[in-house]
């Protein structure tokens, strides 16, 4: 039977539906049994994601950057590793505990994205849906300049407009919500505190593309936000805001690469999630060959405003963790200076604690030593800015632990599909010198397929201009 076809139609069941999310429920064997595909194809979708090998049983830790080089973080052995869990403003995190709120707070007047959490003043979530025609909401989306908010910073209008003008009967919204980046936790923040910005972004989207079908994927370090969002879309429909848009609700099983469109298309399909080439892009040909908007969620959730006021959105939400006294989700303007956002936004160092540097951006991001704390954060200034994690690192933590922390992650995360990604990642930390680790970073950006091996080498780029002694002093 046809992969597409098939998750196609048991997609009307939340949840459900795709090879990935029967797999949460039964044995490989059963699954193949009642799907009619291959036990090999099925077997190979349980392997590509942790969640579907791992003993839910044992206790898991977070070992993303800020619960890794928090002072009470130990890893017991027998531990199972998660990434990141989204809850990097108070580490270390683990699967046994109830996540305390996140919090947040904002340094711009009126603040944008984070508008739906103001007590007084914010509009009501009705107002978000308020939206003109299709044809209007495309203009003011290209008219703002809006670009996304995910990490690569592609103008979201000329997606829109892309898929729009591709012919095809059907078409498709997608809310990337897989939000891997250890560091950061607003698309949390949002999925689970202001549901409906999202869901309006995403009405909004469909109506200036034309689609009928929308999806949110939730990675599954999330476990809150599917129901919030769930009874969200619910409350929607009942007061017919959606009109005829109907949207789903898919939650990720354990994979870090799955957040790159193109595998985010593919755990949807029920797939193992591994990138592929583009051209051609989502936009023109995604999911089941349809075009395809992919939008994160802090995307999504800044379009109803967008077309709202018809302006440029010039602000973004960083998420400060680490040795900072005040973490959490902070909404900035863009282009302000890092060193202000961590005094204004965080409170500067935490009691007792030094600041030595900042990753930026996730894994993929900058390593900023405290001398460059003048770097304005913006697309522009700061390529690799990303999704816009700020992990603030004390003196206790050597370049060289870092760099290892980083080059674990690469290993552990690299979906395999390309050799330079693959086995250059396990190289990393096995270089000796810095000529032969020069010549692999090259290796690995060059050769890769995707963003994440493209990105691999960046913090460490960055370590070693700043901290070249520290990275191979033994
Ligand atoms: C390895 C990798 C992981 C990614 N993870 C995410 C993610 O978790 N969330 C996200 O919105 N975009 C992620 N992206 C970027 C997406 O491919 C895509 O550009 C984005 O969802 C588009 O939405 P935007 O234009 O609103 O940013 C990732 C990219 C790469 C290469
Ligand atoms: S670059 Fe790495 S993560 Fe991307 S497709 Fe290749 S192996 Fe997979």
């Amino acid at each position: 039977m046809d992969l597409v076809a098939w998750a196609r139609r048991h997609r009307s069941r939340e949840d459900s539906g795709n090879v990935l999310s029967e797999l949460r429920e039964r044995p490989a064997e059963s699954v193949a049994r009642r799907t009619g595909f291959p036990l090999p194809f099925v077997e190979g979708v349980q392997s590509f994601y942790d969640d579907l090998h791992s003993d839910p049983r044992k206790p898991h830790l977070c070992t993303g950057t800020a619960c890794t080089f928090a002072p009470a973080h130990i890893l017991p052995a027998g531990t199972s590793e998660v990434h990141c869990m989204g809850q990097c403003y108070a580490p270390p995190a683990g699967r046994h505990r109830t996540p305390p709120p996140i919090p947040w707070r904002t340094i711009v007047t009126p603040p944008i994205v984070l508008r739906g959490l103001l007590a007084v003043g914010g509009p009501s979530a009705r107002a978000e849906y308020d939206l003109p025609s299709g044809e209007e909401i495309l203009d003011a989306v290209i008219a703002s300049g809006l670009c996304g908010r995910g990490g690569a910073a592609y103008p979201t209008g000329a997606k829109w407009k892309a898929a729009r003008d591709t012919p095809a009967p059907e078409r498709y919204v997608v809310a990337n919500g897989d939000e891997g980046d250890p560091g950061t936790y607003v698309d949390r923040l949002l999925l689970e505190e202001c549901p409906h910005l999202v869901l309006a972004g995403m009405l909004a989207c469909a109506r200036a593309i034309g689609a009928g079908r929308g999806i949110i994927f939730i990675r599954g370090e999330y476990p809150d936000a599917p129901g919030k969002v769930r009874a969200a879309i619910a409350e929607a429909r009942a007061a017919g805001l959606l009109g005829g848009f109907d949207i789903t609700v898919l939650t990720g099983a354990g994979s870090y690469v799955a957040g790159e469109e193109t595998a985010l298309l593919a755990a949807i399909e029920g797939r193992r999630a591994e990138p592929r080439p583009k051209p051609p892009y989502p936009a023109e040909r995604g999911l089941e060959g349809l075009p395809t908007v992919v939008q994160n969620v802090e995307t999504l959730a800044v379009v109803p405003w967008v077309v709202r006021h018809r302006r440029r959105a010039g602000t973004k939400v960083v998420c400060l963790s680490g040795a900072v006294a005040h973490p959490g989700a902070v909404e900035i303007a863009l282009g302000t200076p890092l060193g202000e956002v961590v005094e204004r936004g965080g409170g500067g160092a935490a009691p007792g604690r030094r600041i030595k540097m900042a990753l930026v951006g996730g894994p993929m991001g900058r390593v900023l030593p405290l001398s460059a704390f003048d770097t304005p954060l913006a697309y522009e200034t700061l390529p690799g800015l990303g999704h816009g994690g700020v992990v603030l690192l004390d003196e206790s933590v050597s370049a060289r632990r870092l760099f290892e922390h980083l080059a674990s992650f690469a290993r552990s995360e690299s979906c395999g599909s390309c050799t330079p990604c693959r086995a250059g990642t396990w190289q990393l930390d096995r270089m000796r010198d810095e000529a032969s680790l020069l010549r692999l970073l090259r290796t690995i950006e060059t050769g890769s397929l995707c963003g994440f091996g493209q990105g691999v080498p960046r913090p460490i780029r960055d370590l070693l201009t700043h901290y070249r002694r520290e990275m191979f002093a033994c």
